[in-house]
């Protein structure tokens, strides 16, 4: 199936259509997920956590996440591919916001860029990346890379005041020219007053179902990442049992020496030649 493009997902909004999105990290999961046919991947930087190990998604660099956007491109060539920008790889300034982004594009082949926040500055630097002809991805609600300011991993916009917050961000984040939004952690009200009132594909992670797509951290879908699960995650396999399980039974058959097999997984020699060997 050809890749799709920013005209797709707009036929797909007005159609009705839901779009599918999943995060992806490495090369071997990103193949899986084209196979599959996902719409669209995300390669988070919930890479520090599901990948790198780390507690945040802080310590991420721009290094980290070229290296990953083109293990995932490798992949998955024809699949929709949208990078994370960092922390700090697009605050500082509209200058390193464009260069960073174009790093993502340049060699990582990325289609889209995406960055936290709902604010002014980020409507800025949403703008200026937008201008130098990338296509931005906004996200807003919970946002971890504000952390700090939001008190921790919880839902967003649960008052009437937050929720009128949420909907006057996401329409400021389209109007600086992001080509849609990715809301998270919210009511399902919320979510749905933001996906009505926006122009643009609105896609929700813990949204409700209104959105006009759904976003899952794969290592959350497929039981892999069990240090904390979101209410929102629907779990889909319990693939973190079957690869510990295949680890378990294959640490007691080295111990025991059942594995290798000297038939099945041992590679042979003529008698002759063992012969002349010895
Ligand atoms: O980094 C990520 O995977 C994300 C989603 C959790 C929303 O941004
Ligand atoms: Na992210």
């Amino acid at each position: 199936m050809a890749k799709k493009t920013i005209n797709d997902f707009k036929q797909m909004v007005e159609k009705g259509e839901k779009i599918v999105w999943l995060t992806a990290y490495d090369y071997l999961t990103a193949k899986m997920q084209e196979k599959a046919g996902v719409d669209m991947i995300l390669v988070g930087d919930s890479l520090g956590m599901v990948s790198l190990g780390y507690d945040t998604t802080f310590p991420v660099t721009m290094d980290d996440m070229v290296r990953h956007c083109q293990a995932v491109r490798r992949g998955a060539p024809n699949t929709f591919i949208v990078g994370d920008m960092p922390y700090m790889s697009y605050q500082k300034s509209d200058e390193e916001a464009i260069a960073n982004a174009g790093r993502l594009v340049k060699e990582a082949g990325v289609d889209s860029i995406k960055l936290e926040g709902g604010g002014e500055l980020i409507a800025r630097r949403v703008k200026a990346i937008q201008q130098a002809g990338i296509l931005v991805f906004g996200h807003i609600g919970l946002t971890p890379q504000f952390m700090g300011q939001i008190g921790g991993y919880r839902a967003q916009g649960r008052s009437a005041a937050a929720a009128m917050k949420l909907v006057e961000e996401a329409k400021a984040i389209e109007e600086a020219g992001a080509f849609a939004i990715l809301v998270e952690g919210v009511p399902a009200a919320v979510g749905k007053a933001i996906t009505e009132k926006a122009g643009i594909p609105i896609l929700g992670i813990g949204a409700g179902s209104y959105t006009h797509g759904q976003l899952l951290i794969y290592a959350d879908m497929v039981g892999m990442y069990d240090n904390f699960t979101p209410k929102f995650v629907k779990k889909y396999a319990s693939v973190g049992e079957v690869l510990t399980k295949a680890f378990k039974d294959y640490t007691e058959e080295v111990r025991k020496g059942q594995f290798p097999d000297d038939n099945e997984h041992t590679y042979k020699m003529s008698e002759a030649e063992v012969k002349e060997f010895l």
